[in-house]
């Protein structure tokens, strides 16, 4: 697998991310999909999917612990870009059995707990996402955390046994701010309101200027440990 993805390396360095994005869904077809959190990232990724690569599947997770702010964009992306985005969610019987055992807001109580409740709101269900899949597109910059500087472009994906591909990891903030302002790209308002980066409403907060942009994920965790299981630390 290692040479494969010496390979793709090889062959994507030099292309912009929107010929990243065709050259990986010419690859793959079917079998390749993309993941979006509805973020600044993810929605400059969704608009050059829709304009080079119209075929490629997106899908996002709905926790169920989602800022209202994301359901609404993710509506309005859907009707700018008639573009389905599919939703997928946690497991029914395994959130009753973890609140009705550890609580609803168990995540404050200990990493484990956190992370437990991300295995079972986010990897699980991403594992069903991308079932049937070689590869998965996502959002994830080198900028974003000390835990995704050393990345690569393609990458393999340990977690999940599959190509995972980064197409904006050298992207500056400014970069992807100036691509979503130039193309109308709709986008979540609390971008404004100090969140650079949005996950589910009870574990996220606003940072304050000058503060790690990942700061307001997990914010009563280490920064170490702010991984959730979708991507390895
Ligand atoms: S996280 O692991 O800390 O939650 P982050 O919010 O930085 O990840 O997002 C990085 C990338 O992971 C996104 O660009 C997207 O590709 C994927 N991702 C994160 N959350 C979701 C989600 N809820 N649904 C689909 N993809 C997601
Ligand atoms: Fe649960 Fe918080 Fe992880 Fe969302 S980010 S899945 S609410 S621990």
């Amino acid at each position: 697998m290692n040479a494969q993805v010496v390979e793709l390396n090889k062959a994507v360095a030099g292309l912009d991310a929107a010929e990243i994005l065709k050259y990986a869904s010419d690859l793959f077809g079917k079998e390749i999909a993309f993941a979006t959190s509805l973020g600044l990232e993810d929605q400059a990724i969704t608009h050059m999917i829709v304009k080079a690569c119209p075929e490629m599947r997106i899908f996002t997770l709905d926790t169920g612990r989602l800022y209202q702010e994301v359901y609404d964009l993710l509506d309005k992306t859907q009707a700018r870009y008639s573009h389905k985005i599919e939703v997928y969610f946690p497991d029914t019987a395994a959130v009753e059995q973890m609140v009705n055992e550890h609580g609803i807001n168990l995540f404050y109580d200990s990493v484990e707990k956190r992370k437990l409740c991300c295995h079972i709101r986010k990897t699980q269900p991403l594992k069903r996402a991308l079932k049937g899949c070689k590869a998965w597109v996502t959002g994830l910059r080198k900028e974003q955390s000390v835990t995704r500087t050393n990345l690569q472009t393609v990458e393999w994906d340990e977690l999940n046994g599959l190509i995972k591909i980064n197409p904006l990891l050298d992207w500056t903030e400014k970069q992807l701010r100036d691509f979503i302002d130039q193309h109308h790209i709709p986008y979540n308002p609390l971008h404004d309101q100090g969140f650079p980066s949005i996950g589910c409403q009870p574990c996220t907060r606003a940072i304050q200027p000058g503060e790690d942009v990942r700061a307001g994920r997990w914010w009563w965790e280490r920064p170490d440990q702010k991984e959730c299981g979708l991507h390895q630390a």
